[in-house]
């Protein structure tokens, strides 16, 4: 039985994937990267912008249609994730052929649900029910079954998310809705998730969610006690695990005591994603994101205080309704002064079900792809010139992969989370190397081994 899973979306989904995959691997099925010979595809989608949408559907579309080739019913077509939360039943109306419609909340239940269903077709050569499955109930212990990984596949480099949902409700954003409202998961298990990833080989964990830096705070609000240093105090401590990332804390609950840490531990790598959204207070409030700009601007300089190499990213969205020219001077002013060296720059996307849907989507697409390219310009500028400062420095990166192009080259990232390529023999993959950096591109450094 083999299984190809596709998916779309943020490092949440990726995970929530990893889980569905181990799910399969430990009912015997296999991986492959070929949906036409697949007895089982699987698609976990994202409902953020409307094209993450028509992507995902596009790709059902696709599957469906390959699938009338073969003619013994297979494969078992599974949607999950955002979309399948967000639009339900109505996938099945308007890709007809969809057998299993799996919300965000029950992704624990795909590989179940998809070979009940391929066992039935191969019983009965070929024919389905012309009904679809939907299955997208909140199932209240969803939070804590995201914590499985394929044991054969070990990687140096490990997610693990740490709560499900978000109870921000930005006004221009489906997530909420799509995932649910916050739930931590216990911090003993996530605890005993790291080390087991630890104890097979990994070295460097992301911790996720979307939220991340308000775990735990469903309940207390902003000033509980800040159980999310805490859990990275403890992830620290955990035999093997030398370096830490996290994505995607939020403005809001930036707490001094997350900034220390910055200082204080070793394993936390000099890397954050900060999202700021916009620049201009008016539109920040329209957002419904609750800091302003100085707010902001203060936040990065304690961190670049703290950390002095530390490396920024960040997401913005351009043309928010009613985002005028000197709005968008603002972003692009705070985007400057933050110099951030990463980021992913978004044309706002009205999505049904949000506040922000309710006004009109007044900026063009001619006039958000423009704002898109100036920031676009910018941050060439300033990636640049973070890669090239790093010219001639020794890092410490840890090796991940095969570089894409081969050339006996490896792919690790510094602990900026920069990409560097250099010679090294395949056993060195899941190893640390320091390397002096030579050359510097906006994406990637070359460098050598000393
Ligand atoms: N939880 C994270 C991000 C989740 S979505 C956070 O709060 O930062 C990832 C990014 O998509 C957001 O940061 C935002 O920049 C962008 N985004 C969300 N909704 C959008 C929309 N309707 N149109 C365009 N971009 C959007
Ligand atoms: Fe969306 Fe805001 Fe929650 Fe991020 S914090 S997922 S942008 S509602
Ligand atoms: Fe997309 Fe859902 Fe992540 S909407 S960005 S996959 S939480």
């Amino acid at each position: 039985m083999k299984v190809y899973l596709r998916t779309y979306g943020c490092q949440m989904n990726v995970r929530d994937s990893e889980n569905i995959a181990a799910d399969f691997v430990e009912r015997g099925w296999e991986l492959c990267d070929d949906a036409k010979s697949a007895d089982a595809v699987v698609v976990n989608t994202c409902s953020v912008r409307e094209q993450a949408e028509q992507k995902a559907l596009g790709k059902l579309w696709h599957v469906v249609n390959d699938r009338k080739e073969r003619g013994d019913g297979l494969p078992v077509i599974c949607v999950t994730g955002c979309m399948a939360q967000n639009l339900g039943e109505q996938i099945s109306k308007v890709v007809r052929g969809v057998d299993i419609i799996l919300g965000a909340r029950q992704t624990h239940k795909v590989a179940e649900e998809c070979e009940r269903l391929f066992k039935d077709i191969s019983a009965k050569a070929g024919t389905r029910k012309r009904r679809a499955l939907v299955n997208i109930d909140d199932d209240l212990q969803s939070h804590r079954l995201i914590n499985k990984h394929i044991a054969a596949q070990t990687r140096p480099c490990a997610f693990v998310s740490i709560m499900q949902g978000c109870q921000m409700n930005c006004s221009y954003c489906i997530v909420p809705k799509t995932r649910g409202v916050q739930r931590s998961r216990p911090e003993g298990e996530i605890l005993d998730e790291v080390a087991r990833l630890a104890a097979g080989g990994t070295r460097e964990v992301t911790l996720l969610g979307q939220v991340v830096n308000a775990f735990g705070k469903e309940a207390g609000g902003k000033n509980s006690a800040d159980a999310f240093v805490s859990l990275l105090k403890k992830v620290a401590k955990i035999d093997g695990i030398e370096r830490i990332r996290f994505t995607s804390p939020h403005p809001a609950f930036f707490t001094d005591a997350l900034i220390d840490c910055y200082a204080e531990l070793k394993e936390l790598c000099p890397y954050v994603h900060l999202p700021m959204q916009s620049g201009s207070d008016r539109i920040l409030k329209l957002m419904r994101r609750p800091y302003r700009s100085k707010q902001f601007s203060e936040i990065v300089g304690k961190l670049r205080r703290a950390r002095p190499d530390i490396s920024m990213s960040t997401d913005v969205i351009v043309g928010f309704p009613t985002e005028s020219p000197d709005d968008f001077n603002m972003t692009k002013a705070l985007f400057e002064e933050c110099a951030f060296d990463m980021a992913y720059i978004f044309k706002y996307s009205p999505r049904a079900g949000t506040l922000s849907a309710q006004m009109q989507d007044d900026i063009s697409d001619g006039e958000k792809e423009a704002r898109n390219q100036i920031l676009l310009e910018s941050l060439r500028v300033q990636s640049q010139a973070f890669n090239d400062a790093l010219i001639g420095t020794v890092q410490s990166v840890l090796a991940e992969a095969p570089a894409r192009r081969g050339a006996g080259l490896l792919m690790g990232r510094t602990p900026h989370h920069r990409k560097a390529f250099f010679k090294a023999g395949a056993d060195g993959i899941g190893k640390f190397f320091n390397v002096k950096i030579e050359t510097a591109t906006v994406s990637a450094l070359g460098a050598h081994v000393v």
